[in-house]
């Protein structure tokens, strides 16, 4: 099979298009991002991207937290919006009809609708060029009681979550195995 060399881009997908809150209760901010994912286990490690030319970035800077709120795939156009307007001009929860709930470990709101929160707090901002990195702690997590089963265990496939991938928006598909199943040992009936 053929293949073309192209120069280094930022082109890994599918990531998560995440919508992160940030600001204060009182004055509050969401805004999609999808430079995000995990740096560490233990401890609890996270990091966003985020252009210093956001309105975000200030407010993220000011009070040294974020949450970072998983969307479902029927709060695309939210995730867009959220990722078009600014919010040095409109209220964007109320525009997407988002709500805002208290978090448990940071004053930045967490959004009601999305079925995984992480509470996260800024350990180091780092310049790296367009973006600043924001590394960060995850110091608490928030996750929707109706996607857990009767042992407690979190289910997601069933929340639908929303991917982006090169520019577009996807659902997740179906599940095609789970962490360790290529060695897993079968039961014996
Ligand atoms: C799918 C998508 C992903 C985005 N990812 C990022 C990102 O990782 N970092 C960033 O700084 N902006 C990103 N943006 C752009 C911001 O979300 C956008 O500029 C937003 O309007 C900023 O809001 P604010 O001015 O209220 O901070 C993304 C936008 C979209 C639609």
């Amino acid at each position: 099979m053929s293949r073309q060399h192209w120069k280094g881009s930022v082109l890994l997908a599918p990531v998560p298009p995440a919508l992160v809150t940030c600001g204060t209760a009182e004055r509050p901010n969401i805004l999609t991002v999808a430079w995000t994912g995990v740096v560490c286990t233990h401890p609890a490690m996270t990091y966003i991207s985020v252009r210093p030319s956001r309105h975000s970035y200030k407010l993220i800077g000011e009070t040294g937290e974020f949450v970072i709120n998983l969307p479902t795939s029927a709060m695309a156009k939210a995730v867009d919006l959220c990722g078009m307007k600014t919010g040095a001009k409109v209220d964007k929860a109320a525009l997407c009809g988002l709500h805002l709930i208290e978090s448990e470990t940071v004053g930045v709101p967490s959004i009601e609708e999305c079925p995984v929160s992480l509470e996260c707090r800024v350990t180091e901002a780092k310049p790296l060029g367009t973006h600043t990195m924001f590394l960060a702690e995850i110091t608490g997590v928030s996750v929707e009681e109706r996607f857990l089963n009767s042992k407690g265990k979190l289910n997601l496939q069933q929340a639908g979550l929303l991917a982006y991938a090169h520019g577009e928006y996807f659902a997740l598909g179906r599940k095609c195995g789970d962490f360790g199943f290529s060695v897993r040992k079968k039961k014996k009936k």
